[in-house]
Order: structure tokens, then C-alpha cells, then sequence
């Protein structure tokens, strides 16, 4: 009984390390490689702080039912330790959360730790404190910002592992990303560039996480890194080794939206038309930034100037909503492709040329499955084509999928799925109220300085508001007080915008864009005999997400500030006294919450009075 209980156990071991050998993702030329099996990957897009943590599982499944099999998300380091040392992992940053989820609902996760983002997202996802750091130069071979990044990318690899997510420890993780879009930095970040590069990937490996990471836009990317591709068509695009699969990071499904700019759409016989070339060239992996875009809450917008909506014209949208044809096309594009799996995974295509403008390419297998794509090049003009003794009509700028060679199943341009926008109700019965701020009211945190001071340096991006105080004394002598020309106050700020009041009565706005944060400000304004107070409420719309030396931005009124038409000419006003204040009262009163709502006095408008009567 004993030595025969004792060979069962053996056997039960022997067959849980063969499990556990099993469970691994590798990759080869042709796929990423999951359990031993090779896989055509569709995935997307949703980052978890862009929506609520109750939203979570009904995207997941949507995803799912999209025909997803990944779900793909950046990691948010500036949400994650908003103060050094000091960590964030509940409600909308609940990350492990989200991932569990991902993995209940069957689907894998692919985890983009950066951890700079981009996205769109305050600061590209650096904590501002770090901006801070004694020595610190941003992405490049600089010893300070390494150690504070491989210190956060331990951090959660370890996290991770601690709650056995990755695939390996029977977890939904299956692929990480270090960095992002690095590549086309290198030339403008000089030396430090390619000894930082080949440190984040090598340090990246080292963590232990078990499994492949790629950089995208990299095409230097050392091995076992995989470069990957980003952009709206990725057809053009091989890895940098043969022994790398061909992976699609970023398909755009959209593009963001910015305060004053346009609300984009890209439409969804493009996008599949996209996906299909990518796929027959011999693409194995795509995911849709974004399937979901969500919302930028709080203050996390990029920027500066990104709007508050990161809708993207996702397949879901920033409601959670389906959003059809989109979601439901691509939907069955999946199935097609799926239905061509077997035939795909197996091997390169064969090209051959079937007219002007169309080519089959053809995937087939050792044990007899072939798969089909046929496509039709040109922009504008249908073509009727001939593909192994059968006739097929390919709309113009259309592509074909023939899972078994014979039948085609689905045409990107041909959309079946109906159209069904939206329906956005007016919200009635709501009575609207308004609270004021008062015009720079300095409490005891004020304090004073000599001339002007960078915004970010003095809130550490814990308010966008700094407002800039001064005075100037005005001679009973000054031409102005009989003439009423009054003297141009002349405002120059590094962004993103500044609100100007003088003796407490507003004399304008002005403000950068997205793709200019610098302003000047420059009006008449009116001034009286004595002593006249100049208010600037300066204001940051978001830190900048892109660019090199970030080490280096700034925001805030910066200088020079002038006062022309006075009798001496032009007073410069930048190097005199100013009193500074961080933030809005209505900040520190917490009027956005309800206990701190109760603390001010509320004013009916006008209009609010009329609308919530009619309404
Ligand atoms: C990419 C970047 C993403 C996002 C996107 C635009 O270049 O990797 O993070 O910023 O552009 O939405």
C-alpha cells in the first residue's frame, strides 16, 4: 500500500511539472507562443483608471464578446505614488483588481509598465515629484531617474507575482512592455540614448516576470526584446530578428481629442481593412488602442489642453456603450480570423498576384488547413477577381477572409452590423447653482518673493492653480489718470493660461494650445492713483505627456511682466515683490464633495432659475 501510494504521488509529480513546463509564453518567428501553442492575438486598450472599478466587468466582457482574447494596459506610475514611498492601489488604480478580472472572464492581459506612457496622460505618467530628484534627467542613461524607474518596474513585476498573475504561475498576464516609443527619441537624446535603451531592456528581463516583453517603436530593441509596431497602418512592418513575431502594439481605432480641435473618427471598414493586411502579411498579434478610451478624471489629462473625454471612437465607448458598426464588425472580422487560425499559425503566406491591384495571400498547413486572404488595393474601384477556379467580387480598398480556401466569410468594407448611434437624452429636473471664488483672497499659506517663480516648482502639480500677486503705486503725475489711456499690462507666461484681475475687476483671459502652451497676455487695464493690486491666477491644463527633457518644462508665469504708457515709459515688474498662493479656496473647501459643498454659499443664476423651473 505504502510504495504504491508513494508511485501514484510520483506520477502526480512528474505530471504537474510537465503542466507547469507547459505553462509558459515564449514566442517564435511566426507567433507568441502560449502552453506550447502558437496564437493569433486579438487585443485592446482599456486603461483601468479611465473608467470606474464598477464599469470593469462589463467592459471586460464586451471585450470578450468583441472577439478579444487580450486585454492590454499601460500602468500609471504618477497614479500609483503620487508622493515618494507612498503607494495607491485602491478604487479607479486598483490594478490587481482589474487584472484578476481580465483573467475571470478568460481573457489574457498585457501589461505596458512604461513606466512612462505617453497616453495622453498627466505628465506621460511620471510622478511629478520626480522632476524633483536631485540630479535627475529623464530617459536617458542618467543615475537617478534609472533607480527610480527600476525601483517602480520591480514594484509591480513583484506585485504581480505576489498575487501569481502571470501566466506562468496560471495568471492572465502573458506579455509586459518596458519604455515606450523610445526609438524615434534616440537621435534628439543623444549619447544617453542607446546605453539607456539597452539598460531598460535588460533590466526589464532581470525583474524575473517570466514573460516576453516588447518596446515598441524600437527597433533596436535587444534580444529577447521584441520591437513592435505602432501606428494606424502596420502592414509595412517586420521585427528586427527573424526568430520575433510580428506584433502590432498601438492599431489606432481613433485618435484623442483635444480642447478646440476636432472630435476624430475613423471608420471601421478602414480599421478592419487595416487588421486584415496586417494579419495576411503575417501579423500575429493586434491590439486596439483603444477598444475602450474612457474618461480622463481628475486632473489626469495630458497635455496640455487634452480633453476630458478619451472616447477615441473606441469600439466601446466612453460610456461603456457598444458603439456600432465598429464594435460588431470587428467583431466578426475575429470570428473570421479565428475560423483561419489553424491555417495561419503554421507558417509565411504565399503571395499571388490575381489582378492590377488584388493578391491572394495563402496559409496552409502541414495537416491540410488552408486559409485565404484576398484583397483589392485600390482606393476607388470594385474588382472582380479569380481565385483558384472561383469568382470573387472585392469591394475597392477591401480584403477577403477565406478560412477553408473556398468560402469567404467576410469582406472588410462590407459592413453588416447596423448603425445604431447613441441616444443621448437632456438631463431635466437638474437646478443648477454657482459658487465664486473671490478674486485672490491670500490666506496664511501666501507668501512672498522676490520677482517670479516656475508654477510647478512651488505646487508640485497639487493644484493646476497658482495665482501671482503684486502691486504697483501709481503717481498722482501719471498722464493716464486724466486722459484714461490706460497703461498695457503685458503678461508672459511659459502656459498653459492665465486669468488677469486689477484692483479686483477682471480684464481678460489668455491662453496656449496643444501645441503651443506658451501665451502673452496684453491689454489695457484700468489703474487709479495709489496703490493697485494685480492679480494673475496662472493656470496648468495638464502637464505634457511627449517630449524630451522633461526635467526641463515649465510652467507659470515666467516673465517679463511690463506696465507701458505710464510716464516713464515702461515698468518692468518682474523682479519686485510677489505674493504667491497655491490653489483655489474652493479647492481646500473641497466644493466638489458634499461635506464641502455645505461650506459655501451657493447663487442661483438667472438662466439656472429659468431651466430648473422649465425643467
Ligand atoms: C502613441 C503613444 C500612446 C498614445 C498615442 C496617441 O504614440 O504610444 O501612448 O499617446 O500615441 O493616442
Amino acid at each position: 500500500m505504502r510504495s504504491g501510494g508513494a508511485g501514484v504521488l510520483l506520477l502526480a509529480l512528474i505530471a504537474a511539472a510537465a503542466v507547469v513546463a507547459n505553462a509558459a509564453v515564449t514566442y517564435d518567428h511566426r507567433a507568441v507562443v502560449i502552453n506550447g501553442r502558437r496564437r493569433i492575438l486579438m487585443s485592446g486598450s482599456i486603461h483601468y483608471p479611465r473608467s470606474t472599478p464598477e464599469m470593469w466587468p462589463d467592459l471586460i466582457q464586451k471585450a470578450k464578446d468583441g472577439g478579444l482574447d487580450v486585454v492590454q494596459t499601460y500602468v500609471f506610475w504618477n497614479g500609483h505614488e503620487p508622493a515618494r514611498g507612498q503607494y495607491h492601489f485602491a478604487d479607479r488604480y486598483d490594478l490587481v483588481r482589474f487584472v484578476k478580472l481580465a483573467g475571470q472572464a478568460g481573457l489574457f492581459v498585457h501589461l505596458r509598465i512604461g513606466p512612462y506612457v505617453c497616453a495622453e496622460w498627466n505628465f506621460g505618467g511620471f510622478p511629478v515629484w520626480l522632476k524633483y530628484v536631485p540630479g535627475i534627467s529623464f530617459r536617458t542613461d542618467n543615475g537617478p531617474f534609472k533607480a527610480e524607474m527600476q525601483r517602480f518596474v520591480e514594484k509591480i513585476v513583484s506585485m504581480m507575482k505576489s498575487e501569481g498573475l502571470f501566466e506562468w504561475q496560471g495568471g492572465p498576464i502573458i506579455l509586459a512592455q518596458v519604455e515606450n516609443e523610445y526609438g524615434p527619441m534616440e537621435s534628439a537624446m543623444g549619447a544617453g540614448a542607446k546605453p539607456y535603451a539597452s539598460w531598460a531592456a535588460n533590466m526589464a528581463v532581470a525583474t524575473g516576470a517570466g514573460v516576453p516583453w516588447v518596446m515598441c517603436k524600437q527597433d533596436d530593441a535587444p534580444d529577447p526584446v521584441i520591437n513592435t509596431c505602432n501606428g494606424f497602418y502596420c502592414d509595412y512592418f517586420s521585427p528586427n530578428s527573424n526568430g520575433k513575431p510580428t506584433m502590432w502594439t498601438e492599431a489606432w481605432t481613433g485618435w484623442f481629442t483635444a480642447f478646440g480641435g476636432p472630435v476624430p473618427h475613423r471608420p471601421v471598414e478602414d480599421m478592419a481593412f487595416a487588421v486584415a493586411r496586417f494579419v495576411q502579411k503575417g501579423g500575429s498579434f493586434v491590439n486596439y488602442y483603444m477598444y475602450h478610451g474612457g474618461t480622463n478624471f481628475d486632473r489626469t489629462a495630458g497635455g496640455p489642453f487634452i480633453a476630458t473625454s478619451y472616447d477615441y471612437d473606441a469600439p466601446i465607448d466612453e460610456y461603456g456603450l457598444i458603439r456600432q458598426p465598429k464594435w460588431g464588425h470587428l467583431r466578426d472580422l475575429h470570428k473570421a480570423i479565428k475560423q483561419a487560425e489553424p491555417a495561419l499559425v503554421s507558417g509565411d503566406p504565399t503571395v499571388q498576384r490575381i489582378g492590377n491591384y488584388e493578391k491572394a495571400y495563402v496559409f496552409k498547413s502541414s495537416a491540410g488547413a488552408c486559409a485565404a486572404f484576398l484583397s483589392n488595393y485600390h482606393t476607388s474601384a470594385a474588382a472582380r477577381v479569380v481565385y483558384n477556379g472561383r469568382r470573387y467580387d472585392l469591394p475597392a480598398w477591401s480584403i477577403s477572409i477565406l478560412p477553408d480556401c473556398k468560402t469567404a466569410v467576410f469582406n472588410t468594407a462590407t459592413v453588416k452590423e447596423p448603425s445604431a448611434p447613441a441616444k443621448m437624452n437632456p438631463a431635466g429636473g437638474l437646478a443648477w447653482q454657482s459658487y465664486s471664488e473671490d478674486t485672490n483672497a491670500l490666506d496664511s499659506s501666501a507668501f512672498t518673493k522676490d520677482g517670479l517663480v516656475e508654477q510647478l516648482s512651488m505646487t508640485w502639480d497639487k493644484s493646476d492653480y497658482l495665482w501671482y500677486t503684486t502691486y504697483v503705486n501709481i503717481d498722482s503725475s501719471e498722464q493716464f489718470l486724466k486722459s484714461g489711456q490706460w497703461p498695457q499690462l503685458t503678461i508672459n507666461s511659459a502656459g498653459h493660461s492665465v486669468q488677469v484681475f486689477v484692483n479686483g475687476q477682471s480684464f481678460g483671459v489668455a491662453y496656449g494650445g496643444y501645441n503651443n502652451p506658451k501665451l502673452t497676455y496684453s491689454k489695457p487695464v484700468k489703474m487709479w492713483q495709489g496703490s493697485n493690486k494685480i492679480s494673475i491666477l496662472s493656470s496648468a491644463m495638464g502637464l505634457p505627456n511627449q517630449g524630451t527633457h522633461y526635467e526641463a518644462w515649465n510652467v507659470g508665469v515666467l516673465g517679463p511682466v511690463t506696465l507701458s504708457g505710464l510716464n516713464q515709459g515702461k515698468r518692468d515688474l518682474s523682479n519686485q515683490k510677489w505674493t504667491y498662493q497655491i490653489g483655489l479656496k474652493g479647492e481646500s473647501l473641497g466644493v466638489n464633495s458634499v461635506s464641502g459643498s455645505s461650506s459655501v454659499e451657493w447663487r442661483w443664476t438667472w438662466a439656472a432659475w429659468g431651466r430648473a423651473r422649465s425643467g
